[in-house]
């Protein structure tokens, strides 16, 4: 016989994960979760030796998540200690200065060195990542804009995120998105939507907007060489209004780069014969 009695939900099983961050020296790695685990900001640079652990417990919808954070020294210094850390990871921080632009040409040289760590069957697909475009408060000395953060992390299927350890602004809603992402990953049996699938734009956009936005002159934005034809010169501009047209793409930054593209054209159309 069937009871009416309704059946005692089961609570879902804690769940225990590993965290590291990763970044430049000075970024504001260890402040960003002092800030979130402590509430609290110091401003006097203490450099972390090696790695620093710590560990604590979020609640994330009906899970309880034991957080094992392992806090890296960003110091090239430190690479013999850090590099046995990289394993079993679910999570990663990381974290660059908007004033500084070495600390974000550098993200691609720490995911380099997390791979080879891991090996050649480690796999990066699994890991949750989260990119901190820390220290918004200098904003006098901003020089990594947010839409620049924003392509090099979504093109390759990172949460992006703006923050100040100093104000606290972003860090909350941070590191909740950044578990979230983690426990859905894990409930998912460990798969994370690929970069190509995730995105919302391609590879060819993501990449346009970075070459035109590095390009020194107008020739070298619509693509062509000095002194190209008229012809060149709109034939070039097509291809790229096609590929950039803010009706059509939705990439961090590509109005901008639509924009300079349309004023590239008619500067250069404006002095060929
Ligand atoms: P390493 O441990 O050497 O790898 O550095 P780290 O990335 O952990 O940097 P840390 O958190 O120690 O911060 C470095 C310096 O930047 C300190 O003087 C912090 O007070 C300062 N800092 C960190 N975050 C912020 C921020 O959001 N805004 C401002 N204005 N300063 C910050
Ligand atoms: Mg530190």
């Amino acid at each position: 016989m069937e009871s009416n009695v309704p059946k005692r939900k089961e609570p879902a099983k804690s769940l225990r994960i590993k965290v590291i961050s990763m970044g430049n020296a000075e970024v504001g790695k260890s402040c960003i979760i002092k800030r979130y685990c402590e509430k609290r900001f110091v401003s006097k640079y203490l450099a972390t030796i090696g790695i620093d652990y710590g560990v604590t417990k979020v609640q994330v919808r009906d899970r309880e998540i034991k957080v094992n954070i392992f806090d890296m020294a960003g110091h090239p210094f430190f690479f013999e200690v850090r590099n046995e850390f990289y394993k079993d990871t679910q999570g990663v921080i990381l974290v660059y200065d908007v004033g500084q632009k070495d600390s974000f040409d550098a993200l691609d040289s720490w995911l380099a060195e997390m791979k080879q760590e891991l090996g050649p069957h480690g796999n990066m697909d699994n890991i949750v990542f989260v990119v901190c475009a820390n220290k918004i408060d200098c904003s006098k000395h901003r020089c990594i804009d947010e839409s620049e953060g924003r392509l090099w992390a979504e093109s390759k299927g990172f949460l992006y995120f703006e923050t100040s350890a100093q104000t606290g602004e972003g860090i909350n809603e941070m590191f909740q998105t950044f578990y979230l992402s983690i426990v859905d990953l894990c409930e998912n049996g460990g798969k994370r939507p690929t970069a190509s699938s995730s995105a919302s734009f391609t590879k060819e956009q993501a990449d346009t907007i970075r070459r035109i936005r590095n390009s020194k002159d107008s020739w070298e934005m619509l693509g062509v060489r000095p002194g190209a034809s008229r012809e060149e010169v709109n034939k070039a501009y097509r291809k790229l209004a096609v590929l950039l047209h803010p009706d059509k793409c939705v990439a961090p930054g590509s109005e901008d780069a639509f924009k300079a593209v349309v004023n590239a054209r008619t500067a250069l159309l404006k002095n060929i014969k």
